[in-house]
Formats: structure tokens, C-alpha cells, sequence
């Protein structure tokens, strides 16, 4: 729960939305209606509009709780994440986007290359999201992560026979491997990370060498990938960490059977670490209710959303010493992460997506 200091300053924050200047202009937010302590729970204007790709039902115990906290209700737009930059760009000035939320760091380039946000200084938000997992100026922020990991059948591999994304293009891994297609952001981003760490010619190289490995053309989501190393189709997968998390916290029988054929490795342990993505976002350019804004992000970082994103999601939260309860989390929250700046990940997309299509990745 948040503090009762906290809780005030954000309807502080929606009331300065709705009076602009009077109550707001210089020095402290004061707490409204302090004799009155039942008043000032519904302030007016205290909502805000969050444009959304991250397709997990599960948020919305994110957004009712932040609404409960503070009295900002949240109108939701949910569309694909290029979808949503395009949405935002053709709105312009009237685009009433408070907040946009994506997934990966290279949408939140794309939508920063966009000029769709605004830089926003928060203190709260500094200090609780390690530098790596936001933009330098404020423009967006991570609030929750996910390793791109080595998922394989427990009857056809033993976990000692993997260790990085490298060692994949090892010809005794010829037929084995699946993974989705290139047009997916999720292997983009994993591909522009070996640029950063390998170099581009090293990476084609790679990108070469696993496409001969492949055990079919790409189809399919990461899900997909799981369920094809469980039912022999491939023995070896490479799929975000959420998918695998979320089938072995499945209650459904069927979720259950695929979990128990599988095994998630987190490669690159003894160099750089496994590759992470980020989920995240930032405030809208035009933002008709920047304070909201504002206060729900900071929200995102509080020790109880962080932690919804790991028992909602299967995500990894991205703030230091956020108490995880999901146990098959537990397991892996202290493997070695790639600390490369998210940032990095989405300026070299572009040439990740040119190098996959050149080594015949579909
Ligand atoms: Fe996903």
C-alpha cells in the first residue's frame, strides 16, 4: 500500500489538473480539504487516458489498484504497439494520450523516434528504475523486464550441454532449434544486443548459422515455440521467460503437461548475461493530464505494482528488493543479466532487422 502522504499528494496532483493556477502555482501542493477528511476523494478531472500494447489481461488489477490508490480513474486504449505509435502520431496535438505503454525496448525507440513523448523529471522514478532501463531524458521508462532464454526438452537435453546464444549455431544442434519469425520485435532486439556485444559481421554470421539449425520455418508465437519442444517438434526454443513462467503457474492440466517435458536456461551465465527486454513508457507529448500521468508511472515503480507484474504476469520487476511470490521466479531472479542500456537496443533495430532478413531468417 502506499503512504497516506503519497496517496494525498496524487489527488493533490489531479486537483492542480482541474485548477490550473490558483491552488498550484508556487510552493507546496497542499492537501485538499484537510478538515474534510471524506472530501477530495473523487477530485475532478482525475482521470487519465493510457494507450496500451501489452496484451496481458492481468494489468487491469495494475490499473483498479492505481485507481483505488488515488482516486484517478483510467480510461484504457489498447491497440498493437506500431498500431498505437501510428494512433498517436496522426492524433497530434489533439491526441488525448495521457500515457503510452508498450513492450520492448525497441518500440519504445520507435515511439521516441516518433516525438510522441515528452521528457518528465520524477525523483521517485530515478532513484526506483536502474539507469539502464531508461531514457536519459525522461522520455521513458522500464517497469518490467524479461529474459529472451533457451527453453529445451528434459528428456532430449541436458541443460549442461547449453551456455550462450552463440554456441546455437553448433552444428550438433542441425534440425533442433525453434524460434519465431524475424519480424517479431522480441528477436530483433535479442539480435540487436549480440550487435552491441559481437559486432555486425559476427552476428550475421550467427544469425547464418542458426537459421541452418532451425528445426522448421518460423510460425507461431512464443507459446508456440514451448509447445513444439514439449511435443518432440523441436528440442530447443529461444522464448521470452513470461510465456515459460505463466504455463508451469498454470492451473490448467493441459499447461501443466507442457510444463513438465520443459526446462528454462538462462544462457550466457560466465560472459554478459542473458538478454533482457524491458516492458515500459512515458508520458504523452501532449498530455492533457500530465500530473496523472506523471503520478501513474511513479505508481508503476511502487513496491506493489512491481510486484503485481511478477504474480500478474510473470514478469520480472525492474525495481532493487521488490519481494517476489511468484516461486518459479524466485528461481531464476539472481542469473546474471546483459546490463546493456535499453536505449542501445532500440537504436540498432534497424540494422538487426537488415542482418536477420540477409542470413534468410523469415
Ligand atoms: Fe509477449
Amino acid at each position: 500500500m502506499l503512504s497516506t502522504v503519497r496517496r494525498w499528494k496524487y489527488q493533490a496532483l489531479a486537483l492542480c489538473s482541474a485548477l490550473l493556477v490558483v491552488a498550484c502555482s508556487g510552493g507546496e501542493v497542499t492537501q485538499p480539504n484537510a478538515s474534510d477528511p471524506t472530501a477530495g476523494n473523487t477530485p475532478v478531472n482525475a482521470e487519465m487516458n493510457l494507450y496500451s500494447s501489452r496484451h496481458y489481461d492481468t494489468d487491469r488489477a495494475l490499473y483498479d489498484n492505481f485507481t483505488a490508490e488515488t482516486g484517478i480513474k483510467v480510461n484504457l486504449i489498447e491497440a498493437d504497439g506500431d498500431e498505437l505509435i501510428e494512433r498517436v502520431k496522426s492524433e497530434g496535438e489533439n491526441s488525448p494520450a495521457d500515457v503510452i505503454l508498450t513492450v520492448d525496448a525497441g518500440r519504445l525507440w520507435r515511439a521516441q523516434e516518433a516525438g510522441i513523448f515528452q521528457p518528465i523529471q520524477s525523483e521517485i522514478l530515478t532513484k526506483a528504475i536502474p539507469a539502464n532501463f531508461r531514457q536519459a531524458d525522461g522520455l521513458w521508462f522500464g517497469f518490467s523486464s524479461r529474459a529472451r532464454v533457451i527453453v529445451y526438452n528434459k528428456d532430449k537435453v541436458d541443460p549442461s550441454e547449453l551456455s550462450t546464444y552463440e554456441a546455437l549455431t553448433d552444428p550438433k544442434w542441425k534440425g533442433r532449434i525453434a524460434i519465431r519469425s524475424s519480424s517479431n520485435m522480441y528477436n530483433q532486439s535479442m539480435v540487436a544486443s549480440m550487435i552491441d556485444a559481437d559486432g555486425l559481421d559476427a552476428t550475421e554470421a550467427w544469425a547464418k548459422g542458426l537459421v541452418a539449425n532451425f528445426a522448421r520455418e518460423p510460425e507461431g508465437n512464443d507459446t508456440d515455440q514451448i509447445s513444439a519442444v514439449a511435443d518432440g517438434i523441436a528440442d530447443i526454443a529461444i522464448v521470452n521467460s513470461y510465456y515459460v513462467a505463466r504455463l508451469v503457474n498454470s492451473d490448467d492440466p493441459a499447461d501443466q503437461e507442457v510444463a513438465s517435458k520443459i526446462g528454462m536456461f538462462f544462457p550466457n551465465q560466465e560472459d554478459r548475461g542473458t538478454h533482457i527486454n524491458i516492458s515500459g513508457g512515458g508520458v504523452a507529448a501532449h498530455a492533457p493530464h500530465r500530473d496523472n500521468a506523471i503520478a501513474f508511472l511513479e505508481y508503476l515503480a511502487s513496491p506493489e505494482a512491481q510486484a503485481l507484474f511478477a504474480d500478474g504476469n510473470n514478469e520480472f520487476p525492474v525495481v532493487e528488493g521488490t519481494p517476489l511470490n511468484n516461486e518459479y521466479l524466485k528461481e531464476f531472479v539472481d542469473r546474471k543479466v546483459d546490463p546493456v542500456h535499453a536505449e542501445i537496443i532500440g537504436k540498432n533495430n534497424a540494422a538487426a532487422l537488415q542482418l536477420m532478413d540477409r542470413a534468410g531468417w523469415r
